[in-house]
């Protein structure tokens, strides 16, 4: 499958069908690196389950998304295995006197999860919006010198329109993306894949917007770059009830955008930001800055792509917020 081009603001939350009846065990779990997720039918588990009830697996369960999708499978009574790469972070995060019910387990452990599992969610990776290592700029560096005289299809734009359909790019995060959604195609075919592209998540705890507040404070939530960027953005609570919802309906399959269904150009976004924080907003957040706190992954912001949720939106997905301006209020009153 290609990825469309709207790749280099997205990554992906992989997560397998929820239904109780699948036909066959999983048969394989690739490397945490490689976002494959996998699902077990729920009989084979050997436990006991109520009606209904799902076993889930989510590794990066301790991340900003992952800790609010515990916490949504939990309110309704089903059961999580939180695959970790640190025991001792995930019950600080998870305490066992608040999250009953929760199983914790570190990377040795996680085939028998998985195995005992009727859905895993794959949230784990680093975040865009963090210093690239040597290796990412080496292999920027080596793409950056192929492609002289090559009309490359770039990430971003100011005038396109990106759906689930529309093609790949060709800058490093499409490519990185391209390789994800590779592997997790290579699933065991009895297996439901979803591919959720996600947009830039808003919420005060993490994310992109948890690090910009402060610079907003710092230049009175001003413009960023030429704010003609389009910014396509999720809140956080919609973004877990669609992974929920991938979880729990068998008609989501494939690749589904995780965004909102109206992206603002990023000046508007500032406009509302400003608002929302009681600021005013008139002196331009510098490139350089966004740089310092977001690192290489600035890039999501300062370029920006119009995406849409087309799949969602045909699959009856009701967004809680469908406007940036409620979604910032409600993100930053901290409801
Ligand atoms: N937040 C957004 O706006 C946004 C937008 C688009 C895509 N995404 C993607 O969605 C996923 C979840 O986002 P998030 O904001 O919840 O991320 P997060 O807060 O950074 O949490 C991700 C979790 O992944 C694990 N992790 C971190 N680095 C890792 C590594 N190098 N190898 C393996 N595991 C690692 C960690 O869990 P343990 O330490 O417990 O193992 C961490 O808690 C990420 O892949 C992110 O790239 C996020």
């Amino acid at each position: 499958m290609e990825l469309c081009r709207t790749t280099a603001a997205f990554s992906w939350a992989h997560s397998i069908s929820p239904s109780l009846h699948f036909p066959q065990r999983f048969s394989m779990c690739e490397s945490k690196g490689l976002r494959v997720c996998c699902a077990v039918n729920a009989s084979a588990s050997g436990q006991s389950q109520k009606e209904n009830q799902m076993i889930v697996s989510v590794t990066g369960a301790t991340g900003f998304i992952g800790r609010r999708l515990v916490q949504r499978l939990l309110a309704d009574d089903h059961r999580v295995h939180v695959l970790t790469r640190s025991r001792s972070k995930a019950q600080f995060i998870f305490p066992a006197k608040d999250f009953r019910g929760i199983v914790i387990a570190e990377e040795p452990e996680w085939k028998d999860c998985i195995q005992g599992s009727n859905a895993v969610v794959n949230l784990a990776g680093m975040p865009i919006s963090t210093r690239w290592s040597p290796e990412v700029s080496i292999r920027n560096k080596k793409r950056d010198q192929g492609k002289q005289g090559q009309d490359y299809l770039k990430g971003a734009s100011e005038t396109l329109v990106f759906k689930e359909q529309s093609p790949s790019g060709n800058d490093y995060l499409a490519e990185v993306c391209r390789e994800w959604e590779g592997k997790a195609f290579k699933v065991n075919k009895d297996v439901r894949l979803v591919l959720i592209r996600i947009g830039v998540v808003l919420g005060k705890d993490g994310g992109a917007l948890a690090k910009m507040i402060p610079l907003f404070n710092l230049f009175a939530g001003g413009p960023l770059g030429s704010g003609k960027q389009w910014f396509s953005w999720i809140h956080l609570d919609d973004i877990v009830e669609l992974i929920y919802e991938a979880l729990s309906s068998p008609s989501y399959t494939g690749v589904i955008n995780g965004t909102a269904p109206n992206p603002v150009r990023l000046a508007e976004m500032c406009d509302h930001l400003g608002n929302a924080m009681g600021r005013p907003s008139w002196l331009p957040v510098p490139d350089f800055a966004l740089k310092a706190v977001l690192g290489e992954g600035a890039s999501v912001v300062l370029d920006g792509q119009k995406v849409l949720p087309a799949r969602a939106q045909e699959l009856g997905f009701t967004f809680k917020y469908p406007y940036v301006k409620d979604a910032l209020r409600a993100t930053l009153l901290g409801s």
